[in-house]
Parts: C-alpha cells; sequence; structure tokens
C-alpha cells in the first residue's frame, strides 16, 4: 500500500520523529509513503515529496518538521475534500497520515466523515488534544520555559527584581504549569483560572515581607483577570478562527510594579519554546505514535488517532479526540492551589 502524510498547525519538536517512524515502519512492510507539502495545503495542491528511508536519516533530533506547516484550512476551500480525495487518487494513495493539533486533526475527522482515509497522531505543545493523555512536544516546550525560569531566578534575585515569564498554550495553561513548578516560581496565572490582580499583588508582598526580595511569575498567553479580556494582537483570525494571543505579560508588568513599588520586567518566550531539538521523552513519544500510525493504516483502521493512554499507545476516534480541549481540570488546580494566582 502507498500512504501520504502532512504535518499542520504550530510545528513542535518530535514532528521529524514520527515522519521518521512511519517511513521505517512503512519499509518494514514494503509500502511506500509520500509526504505532502505545508499541511493541508499540500494535498489541495497536490504538493507532494518523496519519502524514500534516505530522506529521513539523521532527522529524530531535529526539531521543525521536514514537510514544511500551514494553517490552511481545507475546509475553507471551494472543492476542498474533492481536491483532498483527487490528490489521494492522482498519487495512487490508500489513505493519508496527519499530523497536528485540534485543527489539523479537527480538519481530519471532518475528511474522515467524508469518506477520506485518514489516521490523526497528535501533536502540540500546548497538551491540549482530548483523547490521549500527552502530545509530543509539550515536554521539550517545558524543559525550554524551566530553564528559562532558572536563569530568570538568578538575576532576578541579584536586582531585587519581580520578573515575569510570559508562555504559550493557548487556552491551556499545562506548559505554565508544569514549567512553573519544575523552575519554583512565586506565582503562576493560567487561563483556566481568571485571577485578582489584589491578591497576585498580595501574595508578591507577603514573600518579600518575609525576606524575599525577589520573585518569579509564569504567566500564560491565555491568562485573563478575573472578568477582564484577553491580550491579543488585534482581532485578526487565522484561517481556523484563532486570534493571535499575547500581551498579558507586558500588562501585568506595568501592573505589579505600580502596586508593589518593585522594579518588574517581563520576559516573552515565544517561538523558543517551539524550536529545537526535541528532548529524549518526545524523540520516544513521536517514535512510538509514528509506528502505530502505519500500523493502523497498514491494517485500514481510518478515522482513528494514536493515543497515549498511561505508559500504552491506544487508537481512539478522532471525532471523539477533537470533540473538547484537554485543559487543566478541577484535580490540577487544586493541587496546585497554592502556586496559583
Ligand atoms: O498551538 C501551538 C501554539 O504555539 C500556541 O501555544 C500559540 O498560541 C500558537 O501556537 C502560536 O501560533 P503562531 O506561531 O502561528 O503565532
Amino acid at each position: 500500500m502507498r500512504v501520504g502524510i502532512l504535518t499542520g498547525g504550530g510545528d513542535c519538536p518530535g514532528l521529524n520523529g514520527v515522519i521518521r517512524a512511519v517511513v521505517r515502519r512503512a519499509h518494514g512492510y514494503g509500502d511506500g509513503v509520500v509526504g505532502f507539502r505545508d499541511g493541508w495545503r499540500g494535498p489541495l495542491e497536490g504538493d507532494v515529496m518523496p519519502l524514500p528511508l534516505d530522506a529521513v536519516r539523521g532527522i529524530l533530533p531535529r526539531g521543525g518538521t521536514i514537510l514544511g506547516s500551514s494553517r490552511t484550512n481545507p475546509l475553507k476551500r471551494e472543492d476542498g475534500i474533492e481536491r483532498v480525495r483527487r490528490s489521494l487518487a492522482d498519487h495512487s494513495l490508500d489513505g493519508l497520515i496527519a499530523i497536528g493539533g485540534e485543527d489539523t486533526l479537527g480538519a481530519a475527522a471532518k475528511l474522515h466523515e467524508a469518506g477520506v482515509n485518514v489516521i490523526g497522531v497528535p501533536k502540540t505543545i500546548d497538551n491540549d488534544l482530548g483523547g490521549t493523555d500527552r502530545t509530543f512536544g509539550f515536554d521539550t516546550a517545558v524543559q525550554v520555559a524551566t530553564e528559562a525560569i532558572d536563569r530568570l531566578h538568578t538575576t532576578a534575585e541579584s536586582h531585587k527584581r519581580i520578573l515575569i515569564l510570559e508562555v504559550m498554550g493557548r487556552h491551556a495553561g499545562w506548559i505554565a504549569l508544569h514549567a512553573g513548578m519544575a523552575g519554583g516560581a512565586d506565582v503562576i496565572l493560567v487561563p483556566e483560572k481568571p485571577f485578582d490582580l489584589d491578591e497576585v499583588c498580595e501574595r508578591l508582598e507577603r514573600r518579600f515581607s518575609r525576606g524575599s526580595h525577589f520573585a518569579i511569575v509564569v504567566v500564560s498567553e491565555g491568562a485573563l483577570p478575573a472578568g477582564g479580556d484577553l491580550e491579543t494582537f488585534g482581532a485578526k483570525t487565522d484561517e481556523f478562527g484563532h486570534v493571535r494571543l499575547g500581551g498579558i505579560g507586558q500588562r501585568l508588568e506595568r501592573e505589579i510594579e505600580e502596586r508593589t513599588g518593585y522594579e518588574t520586567r517581563t520576559t516573552v518566550l515565544g517561538h523558543i519554546q517551539r524550536g529545537g531539538t526535541p528532548t529524549a521523552y518526545d524523540r520516544v513519544l513521536a517514535t512510538r505514535f509514528g509506528v502505530h500510525a502505519m500500523e493502523a493504516a497498514h491494517e485500514g483502521k481510518w478515522g482513528m488517532m494514536t493515543a497515549l493512554r498511561g505508559n500504552a499507545i491506544e487508537l481512539v476516534p478522532l471525532s471523539e479526540a477533537v470533540a473538547s480541549l484537554r485543559t487543566l481540570g478541577e484535580d490540577d488546580l487544586r493541587e496546585a492551589e497554592w502556586l496559583l494566582g
């Protein structure tokens, strides 16, 4: 058999690990794989590249994706579904392995409903996909953000400053919570629990009154004050309807400095947490997902997504996986109550 593979949405460390595992597992079966370039743009425009074994040699430690990525939405294109179907037929492909987050896999679920053979593989640094306990890319993002907090700690202490680190995660606080916990942040602000600025400042003042004269605040880009609005860069949305988030760090910087009198500065970690080499954990998870995705395709188990459940890789229906976002739950919030603003 022959399958196509694509990577859509925001890239993340580990994508190349999945591609490599799919190609190698396919080789074991005697199956062929081609890559579609730039997410859903590839099958919409019939833009393919061959993926022989040679093409995936040495890519496991490389961040990004050798296939390129985009936020193209096939459902927003006239004849989008038909064009994807035609592309598969033109290249004699039995189906498609789509690696992506809620948007890419949401489109994959709709294509499957329309009769296109698709298998999904969950990726995102945000770790917010339903159906799986983990997405690859998250561990690397947390590691990078934790290192940033460690570095901020030493300079915050030297200068007696409050340093704020703004991290990604869109509507999920996983990166902020895990990096903040690992880095020993004093206050962590996440989208799932709107914050009260008075309480945040009281918490910082209490710390100062105990003799510490610096503090670290980690804020998720999607965190917002109770009754307030999200900070965004304008109202422009991408093809999946998402606005660009960011700016909450700067807003907190002004308000916290004014209220506490402590010099406060913000660092926006941005795409640094999404680029570069994946951690060993993400390489292993990506490889396992790739192997299971190719096995599912070979066995014709279309419409499913690979998922980590406990320590096992299972297949779950794509429709179930994209039904709702997996944000921080009650238990996660309760466990971290003493850290959250
Ligand atoms: O979904 C992954 C993610 O990195 C989010 O955390 C973030 O909000 C968004 O993508 C940023 O996307 P872009 O790089 O397209 O601005």
